[in-house]
């Protein structure tokens, strides 16, 4: 059976569903947001270390004004109510991409992740303002500054992800087959699941599925199945 150390999701389809439902996106992300809920407490209970969701990619910027207001606001009163709750669970709050928001939201994303500095029972990697090849591009040239060789083992020290196992697991819902700049690096190996619901309709049961046939599958990482 394989370990599960990290998982990392693509939380697709909030848009779509909220349309559908509600006549309204933002309605999408309003239910998303409780489906992310509902993830960390499986992801507790399934003892697993890491889970690094795709929350805002540096593309996302290109939404309108209004959708990318609602999203951040949501994000605030979700750190400004939980975060309490979410040291108490002993869970490390990370951001991965580069904090350039708001005066206020920078704030409360550096204290939250302050506050939960030591916890040590599950690390979520919220992924903010987060692409891939600006990580990968930033991380070639600070480390041609600093003089480093370009080694697979000190290209992972400048990368937003350092110290972290790389996902075992990549979970992609809203029916979409791609990586969208999203851990193109640190996915090399990594199981990939494209699920066809939507975020928000996604749930406990269908995560256990995935865990389920996941831990069964053969890895062999280039090498022969024996
Ligand atoms: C992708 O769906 C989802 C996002 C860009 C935002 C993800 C946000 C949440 C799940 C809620 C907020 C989370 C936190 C942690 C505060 P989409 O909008 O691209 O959906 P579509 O493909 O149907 O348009």
């Amino acid at each position: 059976m394989n370990l599960l150390r990290h998982v990392a999701i693509i939380m697709d389809g909030n848009g779509r569903w909220g349309l559908k439902f509600k006549n309204s996106r933002n309605a999408g992300h309003k239910a998303g947001l409780k489906t992310v809920e509902k993830i960390i407490k499986e992801t507790i209970n399934q003892n697993i270390n890491f889970l690094t969701l795709y929350a805002f990619s540096t593309e996302n910027w290109k939404r309108p004004k209004k959708e990318i207001n609602y999203l951040f606001n949501l994000l605030e009163s979700f750190l400004k109510n939980k975060i309490d709750n979410l040291h108490k669970q002993n869970i490390k709050l990370k951001i991965i991409g580069e904090k350039k928001f708001s005066n206020k939201l920078n704030k409360l994303l550096i204290n939250a992740e302050k506050k939960t500095l030591k916890n040590e029972k599950l690390q979520i990697n919220l992924a903010l303002n987060y692409g891939s090849k600006n990580e990968l591009l930033s991380a070639f040239t600070n480390m041609k500054k600093k003089n480093y060789k370009f080694t697979e083992k000190n290209l992972n020290k400048f990368l937003h992800t350092k110290n972290l196992p790389d996902p075992d697991l990549l979970i992609r819902t809203g029916n979409t087959h791609r990586l969208s700049n999203f851990l193109l690096w640190q996915l090399a190996y990594s199981e990939i699941f494209f699920i066809k619901k939507l975020w928000p309709e996604f749930n406990e049961n269908d995560y256990i599925k995935i865990i389920k046939k996941y831990k069964n599958i053969k890895r062999n990482f280039g090498n022969i199945n024996e």
